[in-house]
C-alpha cells in the first residue's frame, strides 16, 4: 500500500473535512482492490442494521445497580493518584467519549502514547486497544487506573481507597452482594456501565430501517460510494463501521501496532483496529498518529461533487448529526446534545445524567 499523506492530515485536524483525507487515503490505498461485480443499494444496506440487544459476558449481566455503580467509578478522580483523573476525563461524553486531543493525556499533564479512542459501542468490541491487546472490557478496566502515564494508581492503593469512602461498600455491596470491593468488582461495574455507552439513533439508521427521506440524495451517493468504488466497507463494516480487525493503512511510523503483539505475522506489522465511524464528526482531531512527520505522497482530492457526497454521507448519515444540523433534525433523529436533556433526568443508569459519587 502506498504511504498516506500525513501533512494534509495534520493540516485539516480540527475540520470535518478530515474525513475526506481520511477516505482518501483509504481510497488511494485501496484503488487497487477489485470493485463489486454488482451493487445494489438495497442489499448493501441490509448489512447496516443496528443489533436490537447489547451482548454481556454470562459472569456479568447488567442491573441498574452495576451500572450506576461503574458510572460512579469511571467519573470518580479518586481513582487516580493525584485525585485529578478519572476514566471521564479522556473519554469525556462531550466528545463523544473520546477526548478531542492528537494524544491522551494523562498524570502529571503528560501525553500518553496514542490518542483516546472513543468507548461509545465497545460492548460489541472482539478486542479492545489500538492494538487489540485486551479481549474484554473487565480485562481492560483495570489497565488505565494502574498505568503510570494514565491514573498513576497501583491497585492496592485504589482498593484501600475505595474501602475508605464509606458509601462504597454498600454500593459494591448492592451490585455484586457478597464480593466486595476487590479488583473484580471494580472491573466489573464499570464494564456493565460501558455497555450502556451506546450510540444512539441516527438519521442514518431511520434510513436503512426503511424511512426513505431521513438522510438526502446526496448523502445516499455518499453511502453508495462507501460501499463501491472508495470501499470503506471492507474495514467499516456493519452498523458499527468497524470489522474489529487491525489493518495498516500506510500511515507509516513508529508504533508496530497489533505487530508487537503477533511478531510473526507481516500483515499485522503497523495494523490497527479499524475505529467505528460512529459520531465521528464529534470526535476529531482523527487517526492515531496525528503529528507525526509526513511518509511523502501527494494528497490526491477527489472531484468536487464526490467529495461532497462523501463528507455528507458522513456528516449526515453513516453517524450521528453534527452541530451543524437543523433543530428539527435534531429534534426528528438522534441529538448529538442529548446528553443536555437527559442530565436533567432521574435515572441513574442514564449514560448521560450526572454519576451519584459516594
Ligand atoms: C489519560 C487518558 C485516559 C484515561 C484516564 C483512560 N483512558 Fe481509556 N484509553 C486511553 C487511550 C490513549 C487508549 C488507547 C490506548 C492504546 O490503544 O494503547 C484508551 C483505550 C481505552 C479502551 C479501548 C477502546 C477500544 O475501542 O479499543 C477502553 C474500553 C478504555 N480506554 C476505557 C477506559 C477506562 C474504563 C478508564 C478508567 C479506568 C480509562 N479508559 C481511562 C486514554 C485514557
Ligand atoms: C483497509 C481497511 C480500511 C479501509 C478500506 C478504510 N479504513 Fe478508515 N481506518 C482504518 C483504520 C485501521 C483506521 C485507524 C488508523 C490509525 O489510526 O492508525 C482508520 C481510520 C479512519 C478514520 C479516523 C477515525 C478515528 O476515529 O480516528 C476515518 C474517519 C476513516 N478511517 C474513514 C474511512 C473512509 C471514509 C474510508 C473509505 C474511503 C476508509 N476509512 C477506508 C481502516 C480502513
Amino acid at each position: 500500500m502506498k504511504p498516506c499523506p500525513q501533512s494534509s492530515l495534520t493540516r485539516l485536524i480540527t475540520d470535518a473535512s478530515a474525513l475526506l483525507v481520511a477516505l482518501t487515503c483509504a481510497h488511494t490505498a485501496l484503488n487497487a482492490a477489485p470493485p463489486q461485480p454488482e451493487y445494489h443499494r438495497d442489499t448493501a444496506k441490509g448489512a447496516f442494521k443496528r443489533p436490537t440487544s447489547v451482548p454481556h459476558p454470562k459472569d456479568n449481566p447488567p442491573t441498574p445497580d452495576r451500572i450506576s455503580l461503574g458510572k460512579a467509578l469511571f467519573f470518580d478522580p479518586r481513582l487516580s493518584r493525584a485525585n485529578n483523573i478519572s476514566c471521564g476525563s479522556c473519554h469525556n461524553p462531550s466528545f463523544a467519549w473520546g477526548d478531542g486531543l492528537p494524544k491522551g493525556v494523562g498524570h502529571g499533564s503528560k501525553e500518553v502514547g496514542r490518542r483516546t479512542p472513543t468507548i461509545l459501542n465497545t460492548a460489541w468490541a472482539e478486542t479492545l486497544f489500538w492494538d487489540g491487546r485486551a479481549s474484554s472490557l473487565e480485562e481492560q478496566a483495570l489497565g488505565p487506573i494502574a498505568a503510570p502515564g494514565e491514573m498513576n494508581m497501583p491497585l492496592d492503593q485504589v482498593l484501600a481507597k475505595l474501602k475508605s469512602v464509606p458509601g462504597y461498600l454498600p454500593l459494591f455491596e448492592k451490585a455484586y452482594p457478597g464480593e466486595g470491593i476487590s479488583e473484580q468488582t471494580i472491573a466489573k461495574a464499570i464494564a456493565a456501565f460501558e455497555r450502556t455507552v451506546i450510540s444512539g439513533t441516527a438519521p442514518f439508521d431511520e434510513w436503512i430501517a426503511g424511512k426513505e427521506n431521513a438522510i438526502s440524495d446526496t448523502a445516499k451517493r455518499g453511502f453508495d460510494l462507501f460501499n463501491t468504488k472508495a470501499n470503506c466497507v471492507k474495514c467499516h463494516s456493519g452498523w458499527n463501521f468497524t470489522d474489529d480487525g487491525f489493518h495498516d493503512i500506510g500511515l507509516a511510523d513508529a508504533d508496530i501496532g497489533r505487530g508487537a503483539h503477533l511478531k510473526e505475522l507481516e500483515s499485522m506489522q503497523h495494523a490497527f483496529k479499524t475505529p467505528t465511524l460512529r459520531n465521528v464528526v464529534q470526535r476529531a482531531p482523527y487517526a492515531r498518529r496525528i503529528g507525526t512527520k509526513p511518509q511523502g505522497g501527494r494528497a490526491v482530492l477527489q472531484p468536487r461533487r464526490r467529495r461532497e457526497a462523501t463528507q455528507s454521507f458522513a456528516r449526515d448519515c453513516s453517524v450521528e448529526p453534527d452541530r451543524r444540523r437543523s433543530r428539527r433534525a435534531h429534534s426528528v433523529h438522534g441529538n448529538p446534545h442529548e446528553h443536555r436533556s437527559a442530565r436533567r433526568t432521574a435515572d441513574p443508569s442514564d449514560r448521560f445524567s450526572r454519576p451519584r459519587f459516594p
